[in-house]
């Protein structure tokens, strides 16, 4: 229900650990099972090109990567996946999930890294000539959960370059992302990433379920 568009664009965002690839997954089963055409992807990445600068700003091994250069390559792939996957998606009718999105580049390099989370939307606005999403699904968690959940995941190891980023850091994450909600709640679900994987799964499935019916997608 974009704007131009018969089909409907699902973003899920929220810091480390706090289950958006699982609750992406029980989405996208549950879509399926009512026969619908869904896309899932992810950023960074999504396209060719997307995935070669996702291991070009996630991989270790590239040295100091700067702020303002991470944020131009996050916001080049998500350039590049609006343009190559998600509007064509959309115009065809495909309820498109997302793992992040702009707001993690607001959350991330605009608030994290310091650039600011208004220059940050300038340059997104622009890479993804203003295309939002429907609906934003916000997996809201406490950093030292997020900790303790990531350390529990990775086994000990330090992670990705970014995940090795400090607990304050992952504050200023979490207080950018509820910001993003706050100013638009319309567009928003924000919920408790410490509640139970099915009853998180089914408040998301209560929020889609009016909209999928009214983009005409329904079962
Ligand atoms: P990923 O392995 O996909 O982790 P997660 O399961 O947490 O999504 O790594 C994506 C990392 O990239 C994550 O640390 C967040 C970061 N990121 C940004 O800093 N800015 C962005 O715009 C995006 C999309 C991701």
């Amino acid at each position: 229900m974009s704007d131009e568009t018969s089909g409907v664009f699902i973003v899920l965002e929220g810091g480390e650990g706090a289950g958006k690839t699982t609750q992406l997954e029980l989405l996208e089963e549950w879509l399926n099972r009512t026969g619908r055409a869904v896309l899932r992807t992810r950023e960074p990445g999504g396209t060719a090109i997307g995935e070669r600068i996702r291991s070009l700003v996630l991989d270790h091994g590239q040295g100091e990567v700067d702020p303002r250069t991470e944020a131009l390559l996050f916001a080049a792939s998500r350039a590049a996946h609006v343009t190559q996957k998600i509007r064509p998606a959309l115009h065809s009718g495909t309820v498109v999930l997302c793992d992040r999105y702009i707001d993690s580049s607001l959350a991330y390099q605009g608030a994290g890294r310091g650039l600011g989370v208004e220059q940050v939307a300038q340059i997104n606005e622009w890479a993804t000539q203003g295309l939002q999403p429907d609906v934003t699904v916000l997996l809201d968690l406490d950093p030292e959960v997020s900790a303790e959940r990531r350390a529990a995941r990775d086994g000990g190891d330090a992670g990705d370059r970014i995940e090795s980023a400090d607990i304050e850091f992952h504050a200023a994450l979490r207080r950018a992302f509820l910001d993003r909600a706050a100013a638009a709640p319309a567009r928003y679900l924000v919920l408790d990433a410490t509640d139970a994987v099915e009853s998180i799964h089914h408040e998301v499935r209560a929020r889609l379920e009016p909209l999928l019916h009214r983009a005409g997608a329904a079962s």
